[in-house]
């Protein structure tokens, strides 16, 4: 069915209201200790606002099965139940230990797109990922050795490989990765978490990242392929089962475990949107601020189709501000 959303709609720009909620709620959480706290303030906060959406929305990518989730549950429909029909991906924490300990890089995020166009994790939690910024865009492959990407990356950047650098998630299971990187005498950048924003910063000017590499999940991966069609970026993904009972039900439920995803596999339309507020102050966005008459949050808010990125300042009243109508 194609979408009935008219061209000038900009689902994003009402969505950020969605992730400056999240934010808000669980920048109150930041350093405090408490991930189950602020993860439940974040979801009740975007749960709100998005029921105020004019959309139809299937929760694709959600907070899990609704036994478990009562809230943003995978199946769950938000929004105020009229057209467009839509897929969503939300993730009203990506960082969620960032937040609880009070360290960088947490944002809230969404990411929605025509009805049935994005990838189905099903039971596969991890992928192997390699993200790029439109400049290397089409040039690197998941398949290729790590010093081939860097060389592609380098040469389609106009610098040496000394002077890439790949961030990777601080992960045990990144061992050899990482000697890899080193061994081609790139730089790496280490995050403990939040390779969604990882993911963007190699397409945003001025981050000082040029690639990611490594294993995350899934459903982060899918949500970051939202914003690389936007920034024209490039994200492929493969499954990465963690053992053998995982690997299994995978190919029981139909996954191809050899199969590169890119990003139209991931979101099969450029009918998508984005957006993104910072919880805490990471390389990509500021995080959540509170002065005694404002709260400042910054966004990122993306569309597909017209590939416009915008970032967005907000100034909240702590005096009009209520949880209920934010
Ligand atoms: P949460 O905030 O949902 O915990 O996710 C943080 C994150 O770092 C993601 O950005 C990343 O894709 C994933 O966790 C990696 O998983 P793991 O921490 O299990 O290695």
């Amino acid at each position: 069915m194609p979408s009935p959303l008219t061209p000038g709609r900009n689902l994003a720009l009402e969505l950020v209201r969605t992730t400056e909620a999240a934010a808000m709620a669980a920048a109150r959480w930041m350093g405090r200790g408490d991930k189950i706290a602020a993860d439940q303030a974040a979801v009740d906060a975007m749960r709100h606002v998005l029921s105020g959406v004019e959309m139809d929305g299937l929760v694709v990518i959600g907070e899990g099965e609704k036994d478990e989730a009562p809230m943003l549950y995978n199946g769950e429909h938000v929004g105020d139940g009229t057209s467009p029909h839509v897929d969503i991906a939300v993730d009203p924490i990506d960082g969620t230990t960032l937040t609880a300990l009070g360290r960088a890089g947490a944002i809230a995020v969404i990411a929605v797109a025509d009805r049935g166009s994005m990838f189905d994790p099903g039971p596969c939690v991890y992928m192997e990922k390699i993200a790029v910024g439109p400049e290397a865009a089409g040039i690197v492959d998941l398949r290729l050795p790590v010093e081939k990407n860097l060389m592609a990356v380098a040469r389609a950047k106009g610098k040496d490989v000394e002077d890439v650098t790949a961030v990777v998630l601080d992960r045990p299971r990144h061992a050899d990765l990482v000697a890899e990187i080193a061994a081609a005498g790139a730089r790496i950048r280490s995050i403990s978490d939040g390779d969604v924003a990882g993911a963007i910063a190699t397409a945003w000017p001025d981050s000082g990242v040029d690639i990611m590499f490594g294993i995350g999940g899934t459903p982060e991966g899918v949500i970051a392929a939202a914003a690389m069609k936007s920034m024209g970026g490039d994200l492929q993904g493969r499954l990465w089962p963690r053992d053998a009972a995982e690997r299994e039900a995978a190919i029981e439920a139909g996954y191809d475990l050899d199969a590169i995803l890119n990003c139209d596999d991931l979101v099969k339309t450029d009918n998508c949107f984005f957006a993104a507020t910072g919880i805490t102050t990471g390389d990509l966005l500021r995080g959540v601020t509170f002065e005694s008459d404002r709260i400042t949050t910054q966004s990122l808010v993306m569309r597909g189709r017209s590939g416009t990125v915008r970032l967005i300042e907000a100034f909240h009243q702590p005096d009009k501000y209520d949880e209920l109508d934010v």
